[in-house]
């Protein structure tokens, strides 16, 4: 089965599941090429500046990279990215990174970015992923289950304040004795 099988599979449950729930004809989806101005747009929008809109045009392009939309209505309303990350001295390991990430401004705090964080999270699991690691607000990721990547013995390649550098683990015994630094996408280097 393709991969692209394999995503319209599990976003077809997570639909069927919970995406009603949040009260709104939300639908999340793999990203196409027709999407990619207006999640460049949103995503400019979001943070205010085009770094992050410069990352998600390099990072949709590797391999492995998952890429997700929202949309109500026909309408794009959120993104979600994550990209393949290493353990340095570990090239067994395949981690995932969750970044960027962003929602139309005047739809913020209406579930759509959990959404995207949840139906992501179960395709890196699907893809074989060890772990997912983000680095971001301490007060919104550990609802998905993510706690300080520390706890793991990984480090950041940044200097970041301990809580916001989080990890998730999926296959926890791929992650037993393995310790180090987190290698993101060079692209990052640039953000
Ligand atoms: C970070 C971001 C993507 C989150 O998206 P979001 O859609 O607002 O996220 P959610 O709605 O899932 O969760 C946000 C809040 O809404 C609450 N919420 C979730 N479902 C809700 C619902 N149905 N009704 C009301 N509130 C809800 C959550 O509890 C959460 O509350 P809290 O964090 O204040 O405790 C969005 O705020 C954003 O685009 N920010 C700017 C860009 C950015 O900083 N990106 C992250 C770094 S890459």
């Amino acid at each position: 089965m393709t991969l692209l099988h394999n995503i319209s599979r599990t976003l077809q449950r997570r639909r069927n599941a919970s995406w009603h729930a949040l009260g709104y004809d939300t639908q999340v989806r793999p990203e196409t090429p027709a999407d990619y101005t207006a999640v460049e747009q949103l995503t400019y929008d979001a943070f205010n500046h085009d770094a992050e809109v410069r990352l998600i045009k390099t990072l949709r392009q590797q391999p492995g990279s998952i890429s997700l939309v929202a949309g109500q209505h026909g309408k794009l309303v959120g993104h979600i990215l994550f990209s393949v990350a290493h353990l340095a001295d570990h090239a067994e390991i395949t981690l995932m990174a969750l970044a960027p990430m962003a929602v139309t401004n005047v739809l913020q705090h209406q579930g759509i970015g959990s959404a995207l964080v949840r139906a992501g999270l179960e395709l890196c699991r699907e893809r074989g992923a060890a772990a997912v690691v983000v680095l971001g607000h301490p007060d919104y990721y550990p609802r998905f289950g993510f706690s300080p990547a520390s706890h793991f013995n990984l480090r950041c390649p940044w200097q970041v304040p301990d809580n916001t550098f989080m990890l998730l683990p999926l296959n926890p015994a791929a992650l037993k004795g393995r310790s180090g630094q987190v290698l993101y996408h060079p692209a990052f280097a640039e953000l």
